[in-house]
């Protein structure tokens, strides 16, 4: 948790900002429901505890059963939750009081939980607007959802553009924010770089012909556990790397295959890291791994030089298709005009997603409270192209944007066969030449940028070997 006064400046800051949305009197009330334990099979038997991420951001409390109100008329704010009983002593040991919790994010004014859901029926009853977030939990979807007297469905939807029954106010507020990262979430964001350095570096190291996946799963998971909260997202890890977010590891590491990475940790204050690298089984790539492998590193370094405040990332993103088009013409894999083939969104066939998204208390950081808010400005449309319209992250950059950085190149058989069936190519694919590639698997690079002053750095004290040359080198020594 951070300091107090890290949690009193954001929830001003809130306030201000929801101040200018309505007259004093017809503001209403914000409300904040945390996350409670979620069992996996029965109540005595939780997944690990992970808390709301904005209730993490304006309260700080990381623990089940807590929720807040901030009244947007007068500025008063509490905390709701319940003390422990002699129960909960005897299994889980003495715990501080709610008031000493509310007290450490800086709450004069604490409540036992019920009394949230009275205060919430009572502005109701009173006609007073109650601001609240989408919701990603079923628990927090079905409290609200009857505090409110609203259909789950509106509670917890979060529409391409705005949100359902949710506050629009509040979330383009609370975007408007956690964008913007503070200096002391950097610092906890590089900290969960340097974890997740030490993950990919222990992957790497288990990079070996006969050894399972799962274990190499299982020993980089490992080294976030024992130095952070755990995974910021389910790894990907796998010799299939076409398959873009491929959770099973089923194989054991044959030579001539490439391991395809993706995987980071979360901080124990909760912040996320996320890095894809692509190694070859045999420690060395052959030359047409290489080939593909220099194309995608190139567009990663491409990405990072082009990364500054005022370039939006949706431009980066074309310029990175073009880049690739570029490199894949040169493979003869594709054929004509690259500007051309960029406006008609060939890249998609090899990169169907998009260039990298927000990353701050959530891997992808907000999208619980809608990816375009989120990712795009209000003078930004998404497009409906294959890859540039997957694009999560959009906008023009500012300092203090936490982004990734991960082109990549999949060969995936099915959709190859589509486009060729439906014509999609518009005649710029050379099948002959790409069918050929069918067997290769996919390539991601993935670095976390920090965008500063007068252009970005990457995050975390050091850099995963990213050049061809360099993961041989390091896989040799290892
Ligand atoms: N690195 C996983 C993802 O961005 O979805």
């Amino acid at each position: 948790m951070f300091n107090r006064e890290v949690y009193q400046n954001r929830r001003r800051i809130l306030l201000e900002k929801m101040a200018d949305k309505a007259q004093e009197g017809k503001r209403g009330i914000a409300i904040f429901t945390g996350n409670v334990e979620a069992p996996q099979n029965y109540r005595g038997n939780d997944y690990k505890f992970r808390q709301e991420s904005s209730f993490l951001y304006y309260w700080g409390i990381d623990e089940p059963g807590f929720a807040a109100i901030l009244d947007l008329d007068n500025g008063e704010e509490a905390i709701y939750g319940n003390d422990v009983d002699i129960d909960d002593i005897i299994w889980m040991g003495p715990q501080p009081s709610v008031q000493s919790k509310a007290e450490k994010a800086g709450v004069h004014r604490s409540a036992p939980a019920a009394d949230f859901d009275n205060e919430v029926r009572k502005a109701v009853s009173q006609g007073r607007p109650v601001h609240f977030l989408p919701t990603s939990r079923y628990y927090n979807t079905m409290k609200v959802s009857s505090l409110l007297g609203i259909p789950a469905e509106d509670v917890r939807k979060v529409a391409p553009v705005s949100c359902g029954k949710a506050s629009e106010e509040l979330v383009r507020a609370i975007i408007s924010m956690r964008l913007i990262k503070e200096p002391c979430e950097i610092s906890e964001i590089d900290k969960a770089c340097e974890i997740g350095y030490l993950m990919h570096t222990a992957a790497r190291q288990g990079c070996k012909p006969g050894t399972p996946e799962q274990e190499i799963v299982g020993r980089m998971e490992g080294v976030t556990i024992s130095r952070g909260w755990g995974v910021s997202f389910t790894t990907i890890l796998s010799q299939h790397g076409e398959t873009l977010h491929n959770h099973s590891h089923n194989m054991t590491i044959t030579p001539g295959n490439l391991l395809l990475v993706d995987a980071g940790a979360e901080s124990n204050t909760h912040y996320a890291s996320d890095f894809t690298r692509t190694y070859p089984c045999s420690g060395r790539f052959t030359q047409r791994q290489r080939d593909i492998y220099d194309i995608v590193e190139n567009c990663n370094e491409l990405a990072f030089k082009l990364c500054r405040p005022g370039t939006t990332y949706r431009d980066i993103h074309i310029a990175v298709a073009k880049n690739m088009l570029e490199g894949l013409k040169s493979l003869d894999i594709v054929r004509g005009d690259v500007d051309s083939m960029a406006a008609e969104g060939i890249a998609g066939l090899f990169m169907p997603h998009g260039l990298g998204h927000n990353m701050g208390i959530d891997v992808h950081d907000m999208e619980d409270l809608g990816e375009n808010l989120v990712g795009y400005d209000d003078d930004q449309k998404r497009s409906s192209q294959l890859g540039l319209g997957s694009l999560r992250m959009a906008r023009r950059l500012h300092p203090g944007h936490v982004i990734t950085d991960e082109p990549g190149i999949y060969f995936i058989p099915a959709l190859i066969a589509k486009w060729k069936e439906d014509g999609t190519d518009k005649g710029f694919v050379n099948y002959q030449k790409l069918e050929a590639y069918n067997d290769f698997g996919g390539i991601r690079l993935e670095d976390d940028i920090l965008i500063t002053e007068d252009g970005a750095r990457h995050l975390g004290p050091h850099r995963l070997p990213i050049k061809a040359d360099d993961v041989e080198n390091a896989m040799a020594g290892e």
